[in-house]
C-alpha cells in the first residue's frame, strides 16, 4: 500500500483528481468506481477543472458509484444520484448511459442488487476505485460487522454512520436506515484503489486501519491491506497519528 500525506485538503483534492486523470489518460475507457460524501468533493471540483482545460475527457469513461440511500429518488437532495449530478456529472461530458448508480427507489431492491453487480460484470471488473472512509472503518456502505458480504446487497446502516452522515440532513432522524451498497468482494477485485482521508476526525481510523496486522471483518476498510495495488492520499490532519509515512 502506498501512503501519500499532503498537506491538506486543496493538495488532497488536486492530487486525487491529477491521479484519476492520469488514468483516464492511460484508459479513456476507464471503468471508474466513484464515492460520495464530503471527502472527494474537491477532487470532483478539480476533475471538472481539468475538464474544462481541456486535460481530461469522460466521453467514454463508464462510472459505477459505490452506492445509495435506500427509499431517496435521485431528485431527492440527499440521494447520491442527486449529489453526482450536481456535483459531476452535469459538469462534464460523460455520457448519460456510461453512468451506473444504483437506484435507491426499485420496486424490488434485491433484484435491484442482481442487476447492479451484472452491469459491472459486463466490464469484468473496475478499473480504479475511489473509496473514502468512515470513521468506523466502513468502505462503500460495508459496515463492520460479523460476517462481510462480497456481491452488491442491502445494508442497515449503524447509527455511528446515520450520525456521521446526519450532517447533510436537515435532521438526523431523516437519514435513511438502509442503503445498497457495492460489496467488499467487487470493491476488492477492482485494479486499482483510491484511498482518500481528510480531517481530525479520520485521524484514528487511518491510524487503526494502517496499523492492522490483520484483517478483520470489524475493520472493513483492512482488507484493502491485502489488495496488491492501494494508494492512500491523506491529509496532515487525519495523518497525524502516524509517523515516518509520506
Ligand atoms: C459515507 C459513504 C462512504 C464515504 C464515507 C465517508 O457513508 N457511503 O462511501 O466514504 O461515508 O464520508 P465523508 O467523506 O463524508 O467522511
Amino acid at each position: 500500500m502506498k501512503v501519500i500525506v499532503v498537506k491538506d485538503y486543496t493538495e488532497l483534492s488536486k492530487k486525487a483528481a491529477f491521479f484519476v486523470a492520469e488514468e483516464i489518460k492511460k484508459k479513456p475507457d476507464l471503468v471508474l468506481g466513484l464515492a460520495t460524501g464530503s471527502t472527494p468533493l474537491g477532487m470532483y471540483r478539480e476533475l471538472v477543472k481539468l475538464f474544462q482545460n481541456g486535460e481530461v475527457d469522460f466521453s467514454r469513461v463508464i462510472t459505477f458509484n459505490l452506492d445509495e440511500y435506500v427509499g431517496l429518488s435521485p431528485e431527492d437532495k440527499n440521494s447520491y444520484h442527486y449529489y453526482m449530478f450536481e456535483n459531476f456529472f452535469k459538469h462534464i461530458n460523460i455520457p448519460p448511459e456510461n453512468i451506473h448508480i444504483p437506484n435507491g427507489i426499485a420496486d424490488d431492491i434485491e433484484e435491484e442488487c442482481r442487476r447492479y453487480d451484472e452491469e459491472i460484470l459486463k466490464y469484468e471488473r473496475i478499473d480504479l476505485q475511489i473509496l473514502g472512509i468512515g470513521i468506523n472503518g466502513h468502505i462503500g456502505f460495508n459496515e463492520p460487522g460479523d460476517e462481510l458480504i462480497t456481491s452488491t446487497h442491502v445494508t442497515e446502516l449503524s447509527e455511528e454512520t446515520r450520525k456521521a452522515n446526519s450532517k447533510f440532513f436537515e435532521s438526523p432522524d431523516e437519514v435513511p436506515r438502509f442503503a445498497i451498497t457495492m460489496g467488499l468482494g467487487t470493491i476488492m477485485k477492482a485494479r486499482k484503489i483510491l484511498l482518500l482521508a481528510s480531517g481530525k476526525e479520520k485521524a484514528k481510523i487511518i491510524f487503526e486501519f494502517l496499523g492492522e496486522e490483520s484483517v478483520s471483518t470489524k475493520v472493513p476498510a483492512s482488507f484493502l491491506l491485502i489488495h496488491p495495488d492501494v494508494t492512500c492520499i491523506i491529509d496532515e490532519k487525519a495523518a497525524q497519528l502516524i509517523k515516518g509515512q509520506g
